[in-house]
């Protein structure tokens, strides 16, 4: 008994973290309460084993008639098929619980990372997280399904083989209780330690992962800069780390496993030489001495197991702390509480109203250079506007800030009047089509990657938004059509191909505020001019704003406006900034090429 009371202190401190487990096993309540029927029917058949085999003993050998012989063996038997089904019931709803568990932490922790803002992903790696989600949460299956009910099941069985050696034979189990201490002492010493050790040692696994999936997500990079060396040695470093705190750990494990079996069977050995004594000395019979003798090691497997479990246990409670952490991590952007809405949508009347309201806004990363500062600016309903400016000057950022992917430090972001941050998330962004500066495609279908748009429209539908963005033509050449596969992120795609995806992605969308960050920059003229024409029908029935280098599609703006290190610094027609703004005449000059020149 001095084991489960003296493990108690280290074991409230490092199995804390498992308490979070409970809110995602109390929906399979039932389960949970038929498994521990079980736990209990199989600890109470194995206990009653040893008893059976004293009478086998005692009795029914020395009963001297087959039948009586027989009886004793046949009950013995019946003891042990029982023992074995109960055991299989046991094994069957733990793991059963164990899966279900930790697919729905699986599922939880996901639910709650892909609503985390770009903060959370610049300082969380995204192989970090994959880690999490797959060794973590394997450690926390192997405890929350089998290692609890190996501990369960070690804990009754430990206690009820105490109790059973007490009833068979006081003296023999004082002197058991007395040799117990010399065990569990030393086990919670090295058991403190090796958690300590399992935690930094899933770290360096998720260092890792990290390392290795940033990098083969940019293969193409790493090699073309023939940066292979210099990242297989970083990536060796991070292995060999890994595997030296592995190596101490599985040494402080082998340890604790020598020291607490050793210890155990020291003990038994002990008891077994003391019984021999009290047998010769007629003060027990044979039959009480096996008994006694296979209660003790039931009580030191046990023993061992739970000890052996502990460590697992602590692990587990390890990656269950990084799991809470991911599963409670709160976004930095959340809709309020009670949000505002949005004016309804009326079909044909132009909504998508923009106004930045003395907007000054840093990256947080980038606490001492404002992206925007100063960014006052009014885009009425159905206008188009172009933002042009030199590379960094901020353009892509009101983007961002529009999509509140971040909150500006002052001023504020309405959109129809209603300032986004006090507006429902998603009321704001299903209000707002965006093509981006670097189209990501998902590796799904063609028609999947449009449907992204809007996902409950028909095929016909996504073709005629294929149509519109020029990419109809394309998509049929393909092997199977609509339906091939476009590759991880889209790669079996060119630049142009993907950008007209995006591009009918938006058209699908229809929303009343369109967002095009050099939406064709990667198209060539022919392509460029298609599309230009799908845009100019998109642009004409809502608002929009254009980021855009080319004076073709800036042409086309009702007003341009030019951007530089983050401030307004001139707004208007083309003609009226050539003759005023100097910065807008030097960038039509080098940036707009000849063509657009030509245009004029
Ligand atoms: N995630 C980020 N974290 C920190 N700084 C950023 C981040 N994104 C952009 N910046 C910085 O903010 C400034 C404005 O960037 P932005 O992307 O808005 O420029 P841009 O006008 O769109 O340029 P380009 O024409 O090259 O696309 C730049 O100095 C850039 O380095
Ligand atoms: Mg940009």
């Amino acid at each position: 008994m001095s084991d489960p009371s003296s493990a108690d202190r280290p074991k409230a401190k490092s199995v804390r973290p498992l308490a979070s487990l409970l809110p995602f096993l109390k929906p399979y309540r039932s389960v949970l309460a038929w498994a521990m029927v079980a736990l209990l029917l199989a600890s109470g058949s194995m206990l009653a084993l040893p008893v059976a085999l004293k009478h086998l003993v005692d009795r029914g050998m020395s009963a001297g008639d087959a039948d009586t012989i027989d009886i004793y063996f046949i009950t013995f038997l019946g003891v042990a098929v029982l023992f074995g089904a109960f055991a299989a019931m046991r094994f069957y709803l733990v793991t059963w619980l164990g899966e279900r568990v930790v697919a729905d932490i699986r599922a939880a922790v996901y639910r709650n990372i892909v609503r985390m803002d770009p903060q959370f992903f610049e300082v969380t790696r995204t192989g970090e997280v994959l880690s999490r989600l797959t060794t973590d949460t394997t450690l926390v299956q192997s405890i929350s399904g089998v290692g609890i009910s190996i501990a369960l099941r070690s804990t009754i069985n430990l206690a009820g083989s105490i109790v059973m050696m007490g009833v068979t034979n006081l003296k023999l189990l004082g002197l058991i209780l007395i040799a117990m201490p010399t065990v569990i002492v030393p086990v919670i010493a090295l058991g403190r330690k090796l958690r300590k050790l399992s935690r930094s040692s899933q770290d360096r696994i998720a260092d890792t992962s990290g390392l290795a999936g940033e990098t083969l997500n940019a293969i193409q990079t790493v090699q073309a800069f023939t940066l292979e060396d210099l990242n297989v040695r970083r990536y060796d470093q991070a292995v060999e780390a890994s595997f030296d705190i592995a190596v101490v750990r599985t040494r402080v494990r082998a340890w604790l496993t020598a020291l607490s079996t050793t210890l155990v069977v020291a003990a038994i050995t002990l008891v077994l030489w003391f019984g021999a004594h009290q047998v010769l000395a007629d003060k027990m019979s044979g039959g009480e001495l096996v008994q006694f003798l296979l209660f003790a090691v039931y009580a030191g497997v046990a023993a061992a197991s739970l000890s052996e479990m502990w460590s697992e246990v602590q692990r587990a409670a390890g990656a269950m702390e990084r799991l809470v952490e991911l599963h409670h991590a709160t976004p930095a952007i959340l809709s309020p509480a009670v949000p505002q809405a949005l004016p309804a949508v009326t079909p044909g009347a132009a909504a998508g109203r923009v106004r930045f309201e003395g907007v000054r806004f840093h990256y947080p990363s980038r606490p001492e250079t404002p992206a925007l500062d100063d960014f006052t600016l009014d885009i009425a309903p159905g206008e188009t506007v172009a933002f042009v400016g030199p590379s960094g000057a901020g353009k892509s950022t009101t983007f961002q800030l529009l999509l509140r992917f971040y909150d500006p430090q002052h001023g504020r972001v309405l959109l129809d009047g209603i300032d986004i941050a006090s507006a429902d998330l998603h009321a704001v962004r299903s209000r707002i089509g965006l093509v981006p500066q670097d189209t990501v495609l998902f590796g799904a279908s063609a028609r999947e990657n449009i449907r992204y748009g809007r996902p409950d429209a028909s095929d016909a539908e996504v073709e005629a938004a294929a149509q519109a963005a020029a990419a109809d033509e394309f998509i049929r050449a393909l092997p199977e059509g609509y339906d091939s596969f476009l590759g991880e992120r889209g790669l079996r795609l060119s630049g142009g191909q993907r950008q007209r995806i995006a591009i009918a992605r938006a058209i699908l969308r229809n929303p009343p505020l369109l967002l095009l960050d050099e939406a064709t920059s990667a198209l060539d003229a022919e392509s460029e001019r298609v599309v230009q024409e799908a845009l100019e029908q998109l642009m004409r029935t809502r608002t929009t704003i254009i980021i855009a280098h080319r004076l073709a599609t800036v042409l086309k703006a009702d007003r341009i406006v030019v951007m530089d290190q983050g401030r307004i610094v001139a707004s208007g027609t083309h003609a009226d900034l050539i003759a005023s703004n100097p910065l807008y005449a030097r960038l039509a000059a080098l940036q707009f090429n000849d063509r657009g020149t030509a245009l004029l």
